[in-house]
């Protein structure tokens, strides 16, 4: 079929959002003669940054993974190596070489960094959590050991780090705060300090919520735009919310989502789609794959539309390293590139997107 009776059909074929790919991806830059030829490229042409988490024994080990990294995404976060297991794994022992080489990966391929997290409830230091339930680190310990956590750490990477999730998934699904090591021995307070905290080490860095389920559960929606208004009110410096994308197509597109992320904007926030991927029940058929890129592509097109949106990032580009198949049994394949780097339709798809008026 000639390439214009071929792109009048899909136009005609799928919803204005829901961009279908070429049933066979040929490799990047497979669009039309005058499309994008990467994501980096299709991240100028929109003026968003498109990025990657970025798994760094495969940035060490892998040639290969860091030439599509490098190539395709213009913004990083660490997935692990910047979470505070990883930077102080004995107390007041740091080790920040992991994190490190993502910076200075980073900074050798013009890519900005998101850093993520300071404040999570999960992979926190044996000794921290060791502490704080046998009763050796008491409430006003542990709200110092939390202030010289942030502190040190985003002073360490000061001007080197465009935005941090600064507390990262702080709600129930329930919309009522998350009953964490945070909010039990600190009380609700621990938000706004931590946000204080990170504004005082390095006040141009861009400080974010994070969440996931915010894209469709009301309740949880709710719950976050209450907290962001009573941060504002209090004055805490809050930049942006984070939204993390983990989708699957078996539960369907969150139709709404931007929608809730304009509610956000109107708030005066920065959006970002943190760590987007579509995970899908298994074995991969040509069906799931494009419903995978549809998913994908109105997830990009509602970013675009809503001009506060200015982040696109995966969870991880390639399923060779996804977080999924760990932790969702006889699921996978969530990712843009499949496990030996070859894109799938969800990345022509997003090559494909088209220009958002007004941005
Ligand atoms: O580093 C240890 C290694 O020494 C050990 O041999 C190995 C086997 O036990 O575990 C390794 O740690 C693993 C770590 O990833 C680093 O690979 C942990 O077991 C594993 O639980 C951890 O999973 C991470 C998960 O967060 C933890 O909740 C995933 O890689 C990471 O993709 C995922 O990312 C989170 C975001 O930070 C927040 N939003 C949700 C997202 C998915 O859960």
């Amino acid at each position: 079929m000639r390439p214009l009776i071929l792109a009048l059909a899909l136009a005609l074929a799928v919803p204005p959002l829901a961009l279908a790919a070429p049933a066979t991806a040929a490799g990047p830059g497979s669009g039309s003669a005058h499309g994008p030829r990467d994501l980096r490229d299709l991240a100028r042409k929109h003026r968003i940054s498109i990025g990657s988490a970025v798994d760094v024994a495969a940035l060490r080990a892998e040639p290969d993974y860091r030439t599509v990294l490098n190539r395709e995404f213009d913004h990083v976060t660490a997935e692990n190596a910047m979470k505070w297991e990883s930077v102080e794994p004995e107390r007041g022992v740091h080790t920040w070489d992991d994190a490190d080489e993502v910076v200075r990966n980073a900074r050798r391929h013009g890519q900005r960094v998101r850093g993520h997290t300071l404040v999570w409830h999960n992979q926190l230091p044996g000794w921290l959590t060791r502490g704080v339930a046998d009763g050796t680190i008491d409430a006003a310990e542990l709200r110092t050991i939390l202030r010289e956590h942030i502190t040190t750490q985003v002073r360490r990477y000061k001007g080197k780090i465009r935005a941090w999730d600064v507390v990262n998934e702080a709600l129930e699904e329930d919309g009522t705060l998350r009953q964490s090591i945070w909010l039990t021995h600190l009380g609700p307070g621990y938000i706004a300090d931590a946000f204080r905290w990170a504004h005082r080490a390095d006040p141009h860095a861009k400080l974010y919520l994070n969440d996931y389920n915010v894209e469709w559960n009301a309740p949880k929606i709710e719950g976050t735009l209450t907290l962001v208004k009573e941060l504002q009110a209090q004055k805490v410096p809050i930049d942006g919310m984070g939204f993390q994308g983990h989708l699957g197509i078996q539960y369907g597109y969150p139709g709404d989502w931007a929608n809730v992320m304009r509610r956000f904007a109107d708030l005066g926030l920065e959006i970002a789609i943190t760590e987007m991927d579509v995970r899908m029940v298994l074995p991969v058929t040509p069906e799931k794959l494009a419903t995978q890129a549809e998913y994908y592509g109105r997830a990009l097109s509602d970013c675009l539309s809503v001009k506060a949106c200015r982040e696109f990032t995966v969870w991880g580009f390639t399923d060779r390293h996804s977080w999924v198949p760990g932790w969702f049994d006889g699921e996978g394949a969530a990712c843009l590139f499949d496990e030996n780097l070859a894109p799938k339709p969800a990345y022509e798809t997003l090559l494909a997107t088209r220009r958002v008026s007004g941005r």
